[in-house]
């Protein structure tokens, strides 16, 4: 029989591309998502790329009665992926009170409901927002936790200190954190990727938006940092490779591969590219000229940062493979599948 996967926020950028990587690895899947952030014909997406529609349940896991319900009608659950949850850094300054709640209330429902109904494995989304600007890198897990520089960076930081505690008073229960860097690029076939809601925030929706027009050109935040064109760095890593690794966080824990009950694992590609480096890649391998115009940095935002993955090559057995041309091209193809625009 095949083992059943919950993957909650399943119809959002990263979820639905987990979705997807699980169903083709023999999982049956079960979303739950509110729709706050994502549209449900994401479900056609996953279906027309594997042929198989993942079950749905549309509710918001902060409400406990409908977590309870769940549990109930759900029995043989394996293993849980959390992606659920707000992640705009300006809007977490303004609003932190419903990043708090919307953020550690669901993750906390999920946990007690884990111990109370013999769920036993959780992958959470963590991010490498918690580290702020590391002083030596390649960054490594042992890396300082850093004072976080936002509601949204803090939710992070406490839902994996929530996580910890909580999983020792319950050795029964096992999970795995994962630190994403900079997830980006869409599924190959431009059925699914990201949906960014209004302006985006993010550096490659910016860069594909602009590319079809939507935007008149892209702000370069920045060419005065202390790094070899002056433009900030990231380890951008593409959505496919960072899917796949949930996967195998998923088998690492079902086969009983943890040394500890709650490990944490970097998910980059090791390397940094500048924001310049982005711009150029784009134009070389779509052939699509970019507008884009230097301005002031960005505030809050951290000068360079890329992993150290040698953890999650050596104890996942899990290497980013996919290329930054192949991965840029992706998310032009995802915008362009969006747009309707045809060469
Ligand atoms: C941002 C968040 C981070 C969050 C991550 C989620 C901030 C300060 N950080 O990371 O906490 O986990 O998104 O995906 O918001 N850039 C431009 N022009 C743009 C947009 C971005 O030059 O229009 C630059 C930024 O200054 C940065 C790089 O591109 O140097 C990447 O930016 P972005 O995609 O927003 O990611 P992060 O800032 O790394």
């Amino acid at each position: 029989m095949k083992q059943l996967v919950l993957v909650t926020g399943g119809t959002g950028y990263i979820g639905s591309h987990t979705a997807v990587e699980l169903q083709q690895s023999g999982y049956d899947v079960v979303i739950v998502d509110n729709l706050s952030n994502s549209n449900i014909e994401v479900l056609d997406g996953i279906e027309k790329i594997t042929g198989i529609r993942p079950a749905f349940e549309q509710f918001d896991l902060c409400d406990t009665d409908k977590v309870t319900s769940f549990f109930k009608s759900y029995s043989g659950l394996q293993a849980i992926i959390h992606f659920a949850a707000f992640k705009a850094v300006g809007e977490s300054v303004e609003k932190p009170l419903m990043y708090y709640r919307n953020n550690l209330v669901s993750l906390m429902n999920l946990l007690q409901h884990m111990d109370q109904y013999q769920v036993p494995h959780l992958v959470f989304s963590s991010s490498c927002t918690v580290y702020g600007q590391p002083e030596e890198l390649p960054v490594t897990e042992k890396a300082p936790i850093l004072p976080a520089e936002s509601p949204y960076g803090n939710t992070k930081q406490i839902s994996e200190e929530i996580i910890r505690d909580t999983l020792k008073a319950r050795p029964n229960l096992h999970s795995i954190a994962l630190r994403y860097f900079n997830p980006i690029g869409a599924h190959p076939s431009a059925l699914i990727g990201e949906l960014p809601r209004g302006i985006p925030n993010n550096l490659v929706p910016f860069v594909t938006q602009t590319a079809a027009g939507l935007r008149e050109e892209l702000k370069v935040f920045g060419n005065d940092y202390p790094t070899p064109d002056g433009s900030a760095i990231r380890d951008y890593i593409n959505v496919v490779d960072l899917a796949r690794a949930h996967v195998v966080a998923i088998e690492h824990m079902l086969n009983n591969k943890q040394h500890r009950n709650f490990e944490f694992f970097n998910l980059g590609t090791g390397k940094g590219t500048s924001v310049l480096e982005i711009v150029k890649t784009f134009e070389k391998v779509t052939g699509v000229p970019l507008k884009y115009r230097i301005v002031g940095r960005r505030s809050g935002d951290i000068i360079q940062v890329w992993a150290d993955t040698r953890l999650a090559n050596e104890e996942l057995g899990w290497k980013a493979e996919r290329s930054l041309e192949e991965t840029l091209l992706s998310a032009w193809n995802w915008e362009k599948h969006l747009r309707n625009i045809t060469d």
